[in-house]
Parts: structure tokens; sequence; C-alpha cells
């Protein structure tokens, strides 16, 4: 067994943080160049630390601990984004001891993947002093993000280090003026999302179907306008009404899952204004809009009864800035 490098006594040491984040309408088709809207979730945190040390370049992470060369295949993206965040900013790639810290489950559709390279990025800038651009900081996450999955649109990687709600298209993230009073309840459906699966096998509709396809995307299209405004409005039955229908699309377009189907049906009998899958689907969570703090309750309450692995209310709120 190796043990891990020792610490090199005070030197600084670089922190990076990341937020969880849910898509709350447009996911898939923003990978087709639609439009998206996306809310970073500040309560879910992934921290990160960089440590000077002696030897090679190690993790220490609670899915693994041991030499970044020898970390198992899942691990890749995390490695990725490492080693070029790193090379960009002319550091070694050893003498270091990537930790880090994370509320956010894995593989469930909230971000985990982009907000782990996120932070990790985050702390190496800081390590040297710096603070990353923008646009440097996307650029970076996207390299872990392709290795992740595929053809990612870039929503992930933007709304992990977002200060607030986005509408994002085609590589371009705004703030979105958001002026609803209500609460999201998220559940997991303690499955793991297979958002890389998800993706080939919609590309793989789209070549035999790209009518069917781009006709249900462009329905999707017109419920994310639509929520936008509601979201400006305020107008949560509105909203409620979108989200249930892109659900339906996303059925329709085989990235849901049985549990997914019966979390979001729980959600609705109890009162939820609308319900749906969200991220890349095939399992991972969902999400569920409530007018309010009771009704939100009784939602939470019926998905864990319906075998929700866990939930969370996130209460948004107040007029548009
Ligand atoms: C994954 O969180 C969201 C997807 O739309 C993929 C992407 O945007 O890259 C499924």
């Amino acid at each position: 067994l190796i043990s891990m490098p020792a610490p090199i006594a005070g030197a600084r040491l670089g922190n990076g943080r990341a937020t969880a984040k849910f898509i709350l309408i447009g996911e898939h088709a923003v990978v087709y160049g639609r439009p998206a809207i996306a809310l970073p979730m500040p309560a879910l945190a992934m921290r990160a630390a960089a440590v000077p040390s002696s030897g090679e370049l190690w993790l220490d992470s609670e899915h693994y601990r041991g030499p970044l060369s020898q970390a198992p295949e899942r691990l890749a993206p995390i490695r990725a984004a490492l080693i070029a965040t790193l090379s960009h900013l002319g550091l070694p790639d050893r003498g270091l001891v990537v930790r880090t810290e994370s509320a956010i489950p894995i593989e469930r559709g909230l971000g985990s993947s982009a907000a782990v390279s996120a932070a990790v990025i985050r702390s190496l800038f800081d390590l040297a002093g710096l603070t990353p651009e923008q646009d440097e900081l996307f650029e970076l996450i996207q390299v872990s993000e392709r290795v992740a999955h595929g053809s990612p649109s870039g929503l992930d990687a933007h709304t992990v280090t977002a200060a607030g709600p986005l509408r994002f298209e085609r590589g371009v993230a705004t703030p979105l003026r958001f002026g609803l009073r209500a609460t999201f309840i998220l559940a997991d459906t303690g499955v793991r999302g297979q958002t890389r699966a998800a993706i080939t096998d919609l590309a793989r509709l789209r070549e035999r179907r790209p009518d069917w396809v781009e006709e249900r995307f462009a329905r999707i299209t017109e419920l994310t306008s639509a929520s936008a405004s509601a979201v400006e409005l305020d107008d949560v039955a509105a909203l409620g009404g979108h989200m249930s229908e892109a659900h339906g699309i996303l059925r329709d377009l085989e990235v849901s899952s049985p549990e997914l189907e019966s979390l979001v049906s729980a959600a609705e009998d109890a009162g939820a204004l609308g319900a749906k899958l969200t991220g890349g689907g095939r399992g991972g969570c969902m999400v569920a809009v409530a007018e309010s703090t009771q009704q939100a309750l009784r939602v939470a309450r019926a998905l864990g009864d319906a075998g929700a692995a866990r939930t969370w209310l996130y209460a948004t709120g107040g007029p548009a800035a």
C-alpha cells in the first residue's frame, strides 16, 4: 500500500467551490442548439483543496484515495480537468494532493461531474494566486464534460459556476429574470442516471426519425420560452403545466425510466403543479414545483413514500430584480 504524500509544511493551499444545479426545462433539446433554463443550488456545494505535497499527484475523495495515475476509469473526467488546468497554468503535474468534499450526489443529473471539475479547477487557480475568467473556467470544465458524456451542451458547466438562474442557448448563458415565488422539490430515484446512454440513444432515434424528434424539440423550445415568461411573471401554475408537458415529451423521447415515472406521478397526485425528470434522465433525479411550503412538504412526503432515496426543497422568492 502506498501512503498519501506528506503535505509541504507552511505551503499555501488552494481552495475552490462550485454548486449543484438542476435543469428546469430544456434538457436534451439543448444538446441540439435549443434553449434551456437551469438553476444553481447554492445549498449543495462541492469543495476542493489543492495541497502542495511531496511525490506524485494524488486524489483524496470520498470515492477514491490514491495516485491520480491509478484512478479508476470513472474518474477520467476529473483527471482530464486536473491535467488540463495544470498545463494551462504552467504547473507541474506532480507534488499535489487534491482533496474534494461533496454534498452533491453523483450521477443523479445534479451536475456533480461539472461541479467537481469546477471546484478543482478553481482550487488550482487559487493555489497559483489567480481567479479564472468565466470563459477560461468554462473551457476547462468542458474538457472534463466531454470525457464524461461526449457532447456536452455547456449548460452544466455554466450553471455550476453561476450566481443565479440562467437561460442557455448555443453556448451563451444569460441571467434569467426570476420573479417566481415557489418551492421546488427535487427527488433522487436512487438509481444512477445514464446521461451518456440517454444522449447516444436519442441521437440514434433522431437519425431514424429526424422529423418526429425535431417536432418534439420544437415543442420543448416553445415550453422553455413560455417557462421563462412564467418565472419572470410569477405564474407557478403555468410553469407547472409546462414542466409536466415537457416531461411527457422526454418520456416519448425515451430518456425517462420506470423509477422517474413513478416519482413524477406521485408528485402530481400529491398536488404538485408540475413535475418532470431533470438532467440526463434514465434514473437520476426529478423536480416538482409547488406554490406553498405546505404543499411542497406534502409532495416531498409523498415522494419519500413512493421510494425516493432523498428529497430536497428549494424555495425561490420574489419579484424579478
Ligand atoms: C445533462 O445534465 C443535460 C443534458 O441536456 C446534456 C447536456 O446538456 O450536455 C442531457
